[in-house]
């Protein structure tokens, strides 16, 4: 191996451990912003760019008092994440070749930007619900571009081996799909719930509001009551999933987000629960959001390895040749 290759090599690996910081910290940053909403201290800065009329990064920290630390700290985390992306996006045109990763880099810093703007609209306007909503739903799409990006940029992902083919008798790679897209209809749900302050709609749980099937006398009611179906149609696909990428036996870079996947859902859902029986209570609501954030990452890394390292044949006649063998190795 030439030192120039070495130096590519090492380089790529920076990369790696950069995008994986990225993605890390922006799931990070996404319990912080649901700490800045569960405490209520959204408003506590009112200005924005400025902190108090004074420059943010040079923000005395004698001043941070009550929620001000919440929501100041968010949007010096967010810078940081910002810069990152900044940074990353630059390493990716100079140092990858590959077009459609120098382009989702670029989308994301762009969706980065956007995004510190929704969060200093949101707080120049009070809080409308549109704004906040479209602040929670793109972070959550933000986070899964860097998740994208650490993946894409991985050592095994990278190896050049072609992808595996395998049997797919009944559209395994379309139900992985739908998960993803079904956890981001469930996160909407839930983000709508939210910022239209309906969170106590419907006041118990497993019941609603005494009943079965509520009556629908708000739209609070409704919204609230789609989140929780909507809560067991994704729990369902998310173990429907796994159980069938565990019974392949073949899918072996699966198995490991499947799993997760499963164990995380389960967590949300008891979170999502125990958010109604403590009334809101601020760490479980938190929890509750950054729990929606780590469902959505291991559901989409199933999807996107399952792209990356297998190739899914439907079974036919002309397909039957194809075994899974050896795509455990
Ligand atoms: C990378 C950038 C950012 C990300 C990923 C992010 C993410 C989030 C998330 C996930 C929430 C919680 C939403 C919820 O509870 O439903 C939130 C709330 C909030 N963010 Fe950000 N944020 C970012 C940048 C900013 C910036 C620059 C500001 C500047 C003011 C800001 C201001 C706020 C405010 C005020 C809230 C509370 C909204 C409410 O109570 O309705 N955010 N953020
Ligand atoms: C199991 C899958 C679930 C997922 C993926 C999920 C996800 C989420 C997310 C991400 C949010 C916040 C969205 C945002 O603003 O950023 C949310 C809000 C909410 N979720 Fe869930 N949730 C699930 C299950 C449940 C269950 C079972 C319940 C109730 C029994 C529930 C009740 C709520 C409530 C009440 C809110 C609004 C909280 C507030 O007003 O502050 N969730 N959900």
């Amino acid at each position: 191996m030439s030192n120039a290759q070495k130096n590519i090599s090492s380089s790529q690996r920076w990369l790696h451990r950069i995008a994986i910081v990225l993605a890390v910290g922006t799931i990070v940053l996404i319990a912080k912003g649901g700490l800045v909403h569960s405490a209520g201290a959204g408003l506590s800065v009112p200005d924005w760019p400025t902190t108090y009329g004074e420059n943010m990064f040079t923000y005395p920290v004698e001043k941070w008092t009550g929620g001000i630390v919440y929501e100041h700290g968010h949007r010096l985390i967010a810078s940081g994440i910002g810069m990152l992306m900044i940074i990353i996006t630059a390493w990716v045109w100079i140092g990858d070749k590959r077009r459609w990763l120098r382009w989702l880099s670029v989308s994301a810093l762009l969706a980065v930007i956007v995004q510190g703007v929704l969060g200093g609209l949101t707080v120049l306007m009070r809080l409308p619900t549109e704004i906040s909503v479209s602040h929670a739903m793109l972070a959550q799409s933000f986070m899964l571009m860097a998740v994208l990006i650490a993946a894409a940029t991985s050592k095994g992902w990278m190896s050049g081996e072609a992808a595996r083919p395998v049997k797919d008798s009944a559209g395994l790679q379309k139900l992985l799909l739908a998960t993803v897209i079904f956890t981001f209809v469930q996160i909407l749900l839930g983000a709508i719930t939210r910022h239209t302050y309906n969170g106590m709609a419907i006041t118990d749980f497993p019941l609603n509001n005494g009943k079965v099937i509520p009556d629908f006398t708000t739209f609070g009611v409704a919204i609230q009551f789609a989140h929780r179906v909507g809560a067991v149609i994704l729990t369902t696909m998310i173990i429907t999933q796994g159980v069938r990428i565990l019974r392949s036996g073949a899918l072996r870079k699966l198995r490991t987000p499947a799993i997760a996947a499963i164990v995380m859902v389960v967590i949300q859902f008891l979170l999502g629960a125990t958010v109604i029986w403590t009334r809101e209570a601020i760490v479980p609501n938190t929890a509750h959001v950054a729990g929606g954030a780590i469902t959505f990452t291991l559901v989409f890394l199933t999807y996107i390895r399952s792209v990356r390292y297998y190739q899914f044949r439907a079974v036919t006649e002309a397909a039957a040749d194809y075994t899974v063998q050896g795509a455990n190795a």
